[in-house]
């Protein structure tokens, strides 16, 4: 099994995608990207060169990924959500040596139209809302919103809201997993 690519899509050379893949219309994949197995990449996507994706993971509409990007397992890029790699680009001045990395961590959703300012990592299953700015690191697990985006709670690497009791546990509504939460970290429990 073989990817596929829609005939309005550009895949440059030097670009490595893996099987079961699927490339939507006017999309356009540079050189030197590697993209896992079994993406969606949506409609009007731009990954540029070098950007890294893992495995399932699902790029909506209109998303640019950036030079310094790289997403991991079963990351979901809400449409039209904005990575960035300068962080303070001048038309007339070169900083193609200054671009700074952003890594989504395994599982992390990017909701519809949010903006993650380079250099600031997202943790594993962390959630962004709709329209955040993401201005500094992410934790795993975390769920924030608003421009700048502050934290407002954490999920489950279900995506469903974990309330945590007194004692730092939480389960999950929808798994029914369990949830640990002990110096501001929160782990689940594999039982
Ligand atoms: C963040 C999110 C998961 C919260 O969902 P929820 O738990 O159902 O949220 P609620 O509707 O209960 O809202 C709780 C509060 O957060 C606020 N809120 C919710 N989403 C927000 C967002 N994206 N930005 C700012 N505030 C938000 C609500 O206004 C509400 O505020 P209030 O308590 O002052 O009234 C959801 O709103 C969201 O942004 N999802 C992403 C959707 C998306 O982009 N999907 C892309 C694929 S189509």
């Amino acid at each position: 099994m073989s990817f596929f690519a829609h005939p309005t899509a550009v895949i440059d050379e030097g670009s490595k995608i893996g099987a079961g893949t699927k490339i939507w219309h006017f999309s356009h994949i540079m050189n030197g990207c590697v993209l896992g197995e079994l993406c969606n990449i949506g409609q009007n996507v731009v990954i540029s060169p070098d950007v890294i994706l893992g495995n399932n993971v699902k790029v909506q509409n209109n998303v640019s990924l950036y030079t310094g990007v790289i997403c991991e397992d079963d990351v979901f890029l809400g449409p039209s959500c904005v990575f960035t790699n300068v962080i303070n680009p001048r038309s007339a001045v070169n900083r193609r040596n200054q671009y700074l990395s952003t890594k989504v961590g395994k599982g992390a959703s990017i909701g519809a139209n949010a903006t993650i300012v380079c250099g600031h990592d997202i943790g594993n299953y962390a959630f962004i809302g709709a329209g955040a700015v993401v201005t500094k690191y992410v934790p795993a697990y975390a769920l924030v919103v608003g421009n700048p985006a502050k934290q407002v709670g954490w999920m489950s690497e279900y995506g469903s809201k974990l309330l945590f009791d007194e004692n730092g546990e939480a389960f999950c509504k929808e798994s029914g997993d369990r949830y640990i939460l002990k110096n501001n970290l929160v782990n689940k429990v594999n039982e």
